[in-house]
């Protein structure tokens, strides 16, 4: 009797062939620090960390079920250690004209200034940028938390900054008391005369942000960038901090990657990105996230390959993957495909390619899996799967006579 089997392989990392050089790494970021700064120390234009704020609960990633993201409780001194190690590392990783970027909140702002103060130099502290927004409720306790705080150092004084680039158009507002008018090209302007003079103020002009950024709001429950990872930042943030601070193909790092906004945004910006997290929903979620506009916009490129890196190797045993697909094999091809399922038990991703020597290379996907999608693969070759759980497994499937 022919039997289908499934053989496990153990697999280290993954090659995707697209263009857009960037490296996402599921590994704790103390684990990795030797390699991490073998590999990319002094190359970095910028460094942004967006650790965990230690709130004293856990988050959620929201996709047809729930699923823990991250704990986010640990003693004080501990937190604080680990924001440490992270600002310590990124000193090491980055260029002597780069820039660090720390996103925290009020309840750890003054202690991370001073520390950072004294990793960096009191000379490097540059801005202390207020991201204010408006969602959630109102507390009648005390005044509501509205704001974050992103403290930023610059590592010289030649570190680059470029205020054009992140320019707002000043539109309609500021106007107060100013008439209305146009000039002889038609580009209206607010005027305002005192002391003999006229001060016109155009509505096409570029206004530079101030250390106050009240006009990126929080991401909405219906936002068409949400992942479904909670504290996923909007892209609009990061966008300001790279362009500012970076040019096309320098280097953006972060070591607390989340659902990789800082490298969305990178790649998106024609940067090239190194993206760490412990979590196997971030790595799992930054995966899909970046494959998506990969495919999408079919940037194919395979001399600059996306590269993801399993810090501990993919799982061992494999899952009943009855329980996902009806399995066939039709002349050395097998066909897996997605069985009727509710939303929390689908497969998070499929994908199907080659391994060699740990290195897996993909050559075909399935992002979202649903009822009736499929992957092949031919005899020899791969699958890969990313379950409900977001364990990650690889396997050859063959033929057995029984
Ligand atoms: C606030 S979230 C980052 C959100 C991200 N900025 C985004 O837009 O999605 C913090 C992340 O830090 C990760 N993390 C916590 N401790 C870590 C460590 N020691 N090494 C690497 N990642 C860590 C968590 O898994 C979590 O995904």
């Amino acid at each position: 009797m022919r039997v289908i089997s499934f053989t496990p392989v153990n697999v280290t990392g993954e090659l995707h062939m697209f263009g857009g050089e960037g490296t996402v790494i599921h590994a704790d970021f103390r684990d990795a620090a030797d390699e991490l700064v073998s590999r990319f120390g002094g190359s970095a234009r910028v460094v942004y960390l967006d650790p965990p704020f230690n709130t004293g609960g856990a988050f959620e990633f929201r996709r047809g079920k729930t699923q823990l993201a991250y704990r986010d409780s640990v003693p004080w001194d501990e937190h604080l250690e680990l924001i440490r190690s992270a600002a310590e590392l990124s000193k090491k990783l980055l260029k002597p004209d780069g820039t660090f970027f720390l996103h925290i909140d009020c309840s750890v702002s003054a202690y991370c200034r001073v520390m950072l103060d004294e990793i960096f130099g009191r000379d490097a502290f540059t801005n202390e940028i207020v991201w204010a927004y408006r969602s959630g409720g109102r507390s009648t306790r005390s005044f509501s938390n509205k704001h974050d705080v992103i403290l930023m150092y610059r590592m010289s004084a030649d570190s680059y900054f470029n205020i054009g680039a992140v320019g707002v158009p000043r539109g309609q507002k500021r106007r107060n008391h100013m008439k209305r008018c146009v000039d002889e090209t038609g580009r209206v302007f607010y005027s305002i005369k005192t002391g003999g003079r006229e001060y016109r103020y155009y509505e096409d002009d570029p206004v530079y942000p101030s250390d106050v950024w009240d006009d990126v709001e929080h991401l909405n429950q219906r936002d068409p960038e949400r992942t479904g990872f909670l504290t996923q930042k909007p892209e609009a943030l990061l966008k300001r901090i790279i362009l500012s601070c970076s040019e096309e193909g320098d280097t953006v790092v972060d070591l607390f990657g989340g659902s990789g906004t800082t490298a969305a945004v990178a790649a998106k910006l024609s940067r090239s990105f190194v993206s760490v997290d412990s979590g196997a929903v971030a790595s799992a979620v930054t995966k899909k996230r970046l494959l998506e506009r990969c495919l999408k916009m079919r940037l194919y490129d395979a001399n600059r390959p996306l590269v993801f890196e399993l810090g501990q190797g993919s799982a061992g045993e494999l899952p009943d993957l009855e329980k996902y697909f009806d399995i066939t094999e039709k002349n050395g091809r097998f066909t897996f495909t997605v069985k009727r399922l509710s939303p929390g038990a689908r497969p998070f991703m499929l994908s199907a390619g080659s391994v060699d020597a740990g290195v897996f290379t993909a050559n075909a996907y399935c992002l979202d899996p649903v009822f009736g999608d499929g992957i092949k693969a031919d005899a020899g070759k791969c699958v890969h799967l990313i379950d409900e759980s977001f364990g990650e497994y690889y396997f050859v499937p063959g033929v057995e006579e029984r």
